[in-house]
């Protein structure tokens, strides 16, 4: 009897690993599609207040239709629900954002390296603020992420502060975000897929206000006069393709999280940016020197020690 728990056991773990694996996969190939959408947005429209507030727009009529039509069940909520949810969607929006404003100064490649450091905000984050300890390897692993970075920022040939400092204020608002929403969904009926789509609505309504008072409707309509006229109808499919599929991979990366820890999520996400990296330099023919590629590629390796060193665990 023991022999055939242990089996079944086995068995079980291992289809949760294949159903990990598929998200993470699913989560990436939806990604590299945002990412280069968003760029060729930006490149035309450079406005990503008004391209982060219809990425969450987007979202969020997505998630309504599917509810209102029974595509996906609508989630019980209550006021505590909405108020425990209000930090984790004020750190989505202020990520979100952050990231958007850094990718229309910068390239996608140099904001996604500046990104990859994000599993060292969690381990700051995690000890200073929250008071956890981790095993020293953990902490010798920062000095390649922190390290690979840095070499990558100062060799940057089109550096550029707002497009560092995004892509930075990004990495610690997401680790907040992370950490808190895991606790959120944890025990909790609303999880994965209905807890981001929660999460978008809130950070839609934060958002809004923000996005008049920064950019605004005169800016906004200006802009997509002359990115239609220079790209042509097709314009308006790229601002379909950024927003739909911002959505698609966040809500994949969910309903991954809903099953691992916010670590684990870090260093995939850090994995998930090797393919942004790679697919992004190659569409834009973004310059690269090798001791960039060589500062990138430590900070990444760094993350792999770093990974070895905390024992992924839920998995
Ligand atoms: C965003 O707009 O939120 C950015 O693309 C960054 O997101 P990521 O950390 O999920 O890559």
């Amino acid at each position: 009897e023991n022999v055939e728990i242990s089996y079944g056991e086995t068995r079980s773990a291992a289809a949760q690993k294949v159903k990990i694996g598929i998200y993470f996969a699913t989560w990436w190939a939806l990604n590299v599609v945002f990412n280069i959408y968003n760029k060729k947005v930006l490149n035309a429209f450079p406005y990503p207040w008004f391209t982060s507030t219809l990425s969450l727009a987007t979202g969020s009529i997505m998630m309504l239709i599917s509810w209102a039509t029974r595509i996906a069940e609508a989630p019980k909520t209550d006021f505590d629900f909405w108020k425990a949810l209000f930090p984790v969607a004020v750190a989505h929006t202020i990520g979100h954002v952050a990231a958007t404003v850094s990718m229309s100064k910068v390239a996608v490649s140099f904001t996604h390296i500046i990104k990859s450091g994000e599993p060292a905000f969690s381990v700051l984050v995690s000890r200073f603020l929250l008071g956890e300890t981790f095993p020293l390897p953990v902490y010798l692993s920062l000095v390649p992420i922190i390290g690979g970075c840095a070499l990558a920022a100062v060799t940057e040939l089109n550096f550029n502060m707002t497009g560092f400092m995004g892509a930075m204020i990004s990495n610690l608002a997401f680790v907040f975000r992370n950490i808190f929403s895991k606790r959120g969904m944890k025990g909790k009926s609303v999880s994965g897929m209905n807890y981001y789509a929660c999460l978008s609505l809130l950070s839609l309504f934060i958002l809004i206000p923000f996005a008049v008072a920064i950019e605004g409707p005169q800016m906004w309509a200006a802009g997509w006069e002359k990115a239609l006229s220079q790209i042509g109808p097709q314009f308006v499919w790229w601002i379909a393709a950024q927003s739909i599929f911002y959505h698609l991979y966040n809500q994949v990366s969910y309903m991954s999280l809903d099953e691992i820890s916010p670590l684990t999520f870090s260093i995939g996400n850090t994995m998930k940016r090797i393919s942004v990296i790679v697919s992004s330099i190659i569409i834009f023919h973004t310059p690269v020197q090798p001791i960039n590629a060589l500062g990138a590629a430590i900070a990444i390796l760094g993350t792999f020690f770093y990974s070895q060193g905390s024992c992924l665990d839920y998995w």
